[in-house]
């Protein structure tokens, strides 16, 4: 399974090791989340960010946006070095719209939907993503207990992109540590994204490696 790091809980005065720290134990991508204020309820960090880590590694830049109006940040983040680009699909009444965009901006496009939303919303979009971002619990903070209750709700959107021949990769985001990261896989992701199990641990490095061998690689 790919693994994908928040640097959420990183240290953000040392922001530059912890990211060099997540590229040397393995981590093919770093997930980085760009809060609002208005669509979760705590503000994070933005599009300097971003560029300013960029120069430091070569994994994929998965960017999570838990901001309203997405479809004005998608060019910046674009030049910024975003790789993926995950927007929600209750922070837009035009997903379809801002998915296009993100495409035309040169990156991967993934929808992402809320503990509350169910799949069947993500029907009509599944042809045109490259990931959908199930979150296993509500966005806005890291450090909330994984909800068991989304496994099914992973299983179902496996079920479909089975049935439909697809190959979106489904990712996973919040409370991932080494027992919940095997309950996903078995259910069908392929990401898992890890902030407080990876940095709030004496040896981040052993906890990433830990997330890979639980998982097979
Ligand atoms: C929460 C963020 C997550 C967060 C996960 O809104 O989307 O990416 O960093 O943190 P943990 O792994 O601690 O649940
Ligand atoms: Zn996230």
């Amino acid at each position: 399974m790919k693994i994908a790091p928040s640097i959420l809980s990183a240290d953000f005065a040392n922001l530059k090791n912890d990211v060099e720290m997540t590229t040397q134990a393995g981590a093919e991508y770093l997930h980085i989340d760009i809060m609002d204020g208005h669509f979760v309820p705590n503000l994070s960090f933005g599009e300097p960010i971003l560029r300013a880590i960029r120069p430091y590694s070569k994994q994929v830049f998965d960017c999570h946006l838990m901001v309203d109006n997405p479809e004005e940040y998608i060019a910046i983040l674009a030049d910024a070095g975003a790789d993926v680009l995950g927007v929600h699909y209750e922070a837009t009444p035009h997903i379809h719209r801002v998915l296009q965009q993100i495409k035309e901006a040169g990156c991967e496009a993934e929808v992402v939907i809320n503990p509350g939303t169910p799949v069947t919303v993500l029907e009509d979009l599944l042809e045109m993503v490259d990931a959908v971002l199930i979150m296993t619990v509500n966005p806005g903070f890291g450090g909330q207990k994984f909800l068991p209750s989304m496994l099914s709700k992973i299983q179902a959107l496996n079920q479909i992109k089975n049935d439909r021949k697809l190959s979106f990769d489904i990712e996973v985001d919040g409370g991932i540590n080494s027992e919940t990261i095997k309950q996903c896989q078995q259910a069908g992701a392929t990401i898992a994204v890890a902030g407080s199990f990876v940095f709030n641990s004496t040896d981040p490095i052993e906890k990433i490696q830990l997330l890979h061998k639980v998982t097979g690689d």
